[in-house]
């Protein structure tokens, strides 16, 4: 397991009895810099605050009371009594919600897919696993929220038709665990979930699975196979698309949580409410981590400015690369960063919003061992199931590793290039292309680097 920040590992787990907001008026971050930007409290969907990273593990749930105070469950009525199944999907289609797992997947086309199968039985899966380098955004909404997340939950369910869903959890968060099941039993006790809804014989009831804490097991093939109690190990698909062949071989939406926290204000505020916000896009919540100084957890309307992000992030020198979007798409060298970040903006500088983790590197960082870090780290996470996967990568990561070391030949370059070429989209899932994306990009924008330490003999830096 593998972030960049150091000091989320390393904090103690101190519980707060104050809630968020309070939490965050003690632990403040500065306000995105550049004046007209600055989030008002309309740009905000799904959390309180912005949040320094140090301060992420002393959050403390909003209670049942005041979830209900700040509109909770509203939106779970609406559905229930009012729109009916059809007229959730229509809300959330018309709202234009993309999924925050990383692909960007319009929403309400992915339950159109589970709609259309004829099965009487449907599963919901809500992906928690969180387990990227530099990505802390669920952790952050369970910790926070964790009523959020069931209520829109349910949503999801009831809008295709699930009768039960599944929490999938990073086992290793054991207190967001606790607070998730608390929150579980609120809602049954006041008849959210586990009774029968609005005149019909059954209602929806949700359990929470734990991932067992690696980066594959986020996989959504994977997270099949972890709930069924298999291993996490990817299918190929086809065939073994979730809409086809899902949880015990059912029709199954798997959604990421930010994703699905969303869906209480949607169905609750109305589309057009939603399109108001981000370009028409809604909120983000960016996980801001490296050579900066605020590292943190900052939701910013979607379409906000890469550049004007990192400047609030105030970087310790000045920027030579950023991962806009985790390490599982391209880079972006430093003088390239004044984009919006948007899922179509991202794509067309050739890479992408993923899971809106943002990771920095100075100009004293050494790209090499960017590359290192970052080959190495899906080297060791593949599953192993396919040769060009966790041979490659681990291939490659011996490349880096001899360059690093000052034992670099002209060809190590060339070998890289044709060995990224040769594995590149031949797995089963998207852990060996994104890991020579990234690979492939850092050589791009760098490869001066490459060759100094080669021509030298050692590391530059
Ligand atoms: C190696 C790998 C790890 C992944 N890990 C996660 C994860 O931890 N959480 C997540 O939501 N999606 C993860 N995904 C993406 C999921 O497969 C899936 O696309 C996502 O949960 C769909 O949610 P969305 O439509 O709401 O974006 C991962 C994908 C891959 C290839
Ligand atoms: S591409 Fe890699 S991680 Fe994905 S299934 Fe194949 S071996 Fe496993």
């Amino acid at each position: 397991m593998m972030k960049t920040s150091a000091n989320i590992l390393r904090s103690t787990v101190s519980v707060s009895t104050n809630q968020c907001d309070a939490d965050c008026k003690g632990n403040s971050l500065p306000p995105l810099l550049g004046g007209e930007q600055e989030m008002s409290s309309q740009q905000r969907i799904l959390t309180q605050c912005d949040l320094p990273l140090d301060a992420l593990l002393s959050v403390t749930p909003i209670s049942y009371q005041d979830y209900i105070k700040q509109g909770g469950y509203q939106g779970f009525e609406k559905a229930i009594h009012t729109l009916k199944s059809t007229g959730v999907h229509a809300i959330v289609e018309q709202s234009g919600l993309r999924g925050r797992g990383g692909a960007g997947f319009p929403t309400a086309k992915k339950w159109s897919f589970v709609l259309s199968q004829k099965s009487e039985i449907r599963y919901l899966c809500c992906n928690g696993a969180e387990d990227e380098p530099g990505t802390f955004k669920d952790r952050y909404l369970l910790r926070s929220n964790p009523h959020q997340l069931v209520e829109g939950a349910a949503l999801a369910a009831f809008a295709i038709g699930a009768k039960e869903g599944y929490l999938y959890i990073n086992g290793g968060f054991t207190e967001e665990i606790q607070f998730l099941e608390k929150a579980l039993d609120e809602a049954r006790a006041h008849g959210y979930l586990g009774r029968p809804l609005n005149g019909s014989k059954t209602g929806i009831d949700l359990y929470i699975a734990k991932s067992p804490g690696t980066y594959i097991a986020g996989e959504e093939t994977a997270l099949l196979s972890v709930i069924e109690g298999g291993l996490a190990k990817p299918k190929q698909k086809p065939p073994y698309y979730p809409a086809i062949h899902g949880l015990y071989g059912k029709p199954t939406v798997v959604n990421n949580l930010e994703t699905i926290c969303n869906l209480p204000h949607i169905v609750r505020n109305g589309a057009d409410w939603y399109k108001r916000i981000g370009a028409g896009s809604g909120t983000m919540i960016f996980s801001l981590t490296g050579d900066i100084h605020n590292e943190g957890l900052y939701e910013l309307p979607i379409g906000t400015s890469l550049s004007q992000l990192i400047e609030t992030g105030s970087p310790q020198a000045k920027v030579k690369a950023v991962f806009p979007g985790g390490p599982s798409n391209a880079i972006l060298p430093g003088d390239q960063i004044n984009l919006p970040l948007d899922f179509d903006s991202l794509k067309a500088a050739g890479s992408a919003l993923g899971t809106g983790a943002v990771i920095v590197f100075s100009e004293k960082s050494c790209m090499v061992k960017a590359a290192i870090t970052y080959t190495g780290f899906f080297a060791r996470e593949s599953c192993g199931q396919c040769p060009p996967c966790y041979l490659g990568l681990e291939n490659l990561t011996k490349i880096l590793q001899k360059i690093d070391a000052g034992k670099g030949e002209v060809d190590d370059i060339k070998q890289i290039e044709q060995l990224c070429g040769m594995i590149k989209g031949r797995g089963y899932c998207y852990l060996l292309t994104g890991a020579v994306l990234a690979l492939e990009s850092i050589l791009r924008y760098f490869r001066e680097e490459f060759v100094t330490h080669i021509q030298e003999q050692k590391c530059p830096f």
